[in-house]
């Protein structure tokens, strides 16, 4: 199969972690016949020096014209002061936005080679921790009007509104994914004190009818907070809204040891998906070839599984992360005694030997 990919290096560590993803889909192209072509977008940091502006037209067409996208990180200390509408994530918005890709997927399940890495307590992580975040990625409070004014002095305002369809088709996404899991789905929301929320609840249980086979619970934001932490065993999938995913979904890769092992898939209506570590930019290590590649070379498994339709394919990236793990090979993040350290383009090869071998 002919594939031509998107490739948005980023910033930070962003070019990196990219250059070893695309070592393990060159691998896997090798191994299966497929060839996939690489076309370079500019997004980010970069794309405000390169063209003033953090994602210009032009690039996102590269985009949309994709059969889907591989994106590093973007962002870093150099564009902090630059106004909020031009700052590197604004671009991560406004791609996400163009493509409308309203679902993502991000997985939180612990790897039993790094079960030591997590800071809970063994007794709690011995139940097992393997749970999908659904978080609604293009509207809420992330895309409604923002602004700051003068009221005798400075007020600011984020507005948060969501209409029943925004709720019903991430809600459907939901549905279904826990359907192909353990049938269990967590709807979390804030219907104690918010609207949105209280529509979010009622448009939720109303699709319930159409999934009997579905056990659904709704937990209010702050409890699934805690319940992360104390008894992550009880989820499977939970559906949440964007703000709410974006906290839980960190709090959630915390827990299983890593943030740089965590992947994440955000797909619309059709099959061209936006694929990204759930990590940022990491400024303080970008250049030293220190940063952990799993998280993106995760997502590019991700891409072929959910946008390319190569569940193989995917299944050996997968496989081949679990071998070089239980190899001993460990990047500096979940470095643990009696292991072997590896810089980010040893892991990225030795992921790409492995997917050979498989
Ligand atoms: C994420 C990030 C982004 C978000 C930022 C960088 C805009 O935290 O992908 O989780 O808040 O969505
Ligand atoms: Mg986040």
């Amino acid at each position: 199969m002919k594939k031509n990919i998107a490739v948005i290096r980023g910033d930070g560590i962003g070019p990196e972690i990219v250059n070893e993803a695309i070592k393990v889909l060159d691998a896997v192209a090798k191994k299966y016949g497929h060839t996939f072509e690489y076309t370079d977008a500019d997004m980010g940091g970069c794309a405000i020096d390169k063209y003033g502006d953090p994602l210009p037209q032009h690039e996102l067409d590269k985009c949309l014209n994709a059969d889907s996208v591989l994106l590093g990180a973007v962002g870093g200390p150099k564009w902090d002061s630059v106004p909020g509408n031009m700052r590197p994530e604004k671009g991560l918005l406004r791609i996400r936005a163009g493509m409308g890709v309203y679902s993502n997927n991000r997985p939180a399940k612990i790897w039993p080679q790094l079960a030591d890495a997590s800071p809970l307590k063994p007794e709690i992580v011995e139940k097992g921790i393997d749970f999908i975040i659904v978080r609604e990625l293009i509207g809420g409070i992330y895309f409604g009007e923002h602004r700051t004014f003068e009221d005798g002095e400075r007020v600011s305002e984020d507005v948060m509104r969501y209409s029943e369809s925004e709720i019903e088709r991430i809600g459907r996404i939901g549905f279904e994914t826990a359907r192909k899991r353990r049938k269990k789905l967590c709807s979390v929301e804030k219907s104690n004190v918010l609207d949105t929320s209280r529509l979010w609840k009622s448009v939720i249980h109303r699709l319930a009818e159409e999934y009997p086979d579905v056990e659904l619970s709704d937990m209010l934001v702050d409890n699934c907070a805690m319940q992360i932490v104390k008894n992550p065993a009880q989820f499977d999938v939970i559906v949440t809204e964007n703000m709410f995913g974006d906290i839980l979904s960190d709090e959630a890769s915390m827990i299983t040891g890593s943030i740089g092992m965590i992947p994440s898939s955000s797909l619309g209506a059709g099959s061209n998906g936006l694929y990204e570590p759930i990590h940022g930019s990491a400024p303080d290590i970008a250049g030293t070839d220190a940063a952990n590649p799993i998280g993106t070379i995760l997502s590019a498994a991700m891409m072929l599984r959910f946008s390319f339709d190569m569940p193989r394919e995917a299944d050996d990236i997968e496989e081949a992360v679990g071998k070089v793990l239980s190899g001993g090979f460990r990047t500096g993040d979940i470095m643990q005694s009696g292991m072997k350290k590896v810089k980010c383009s040893e892991m990225g090869s030795l992921i790409a030997q492995a997917v050979s071998e498989i």
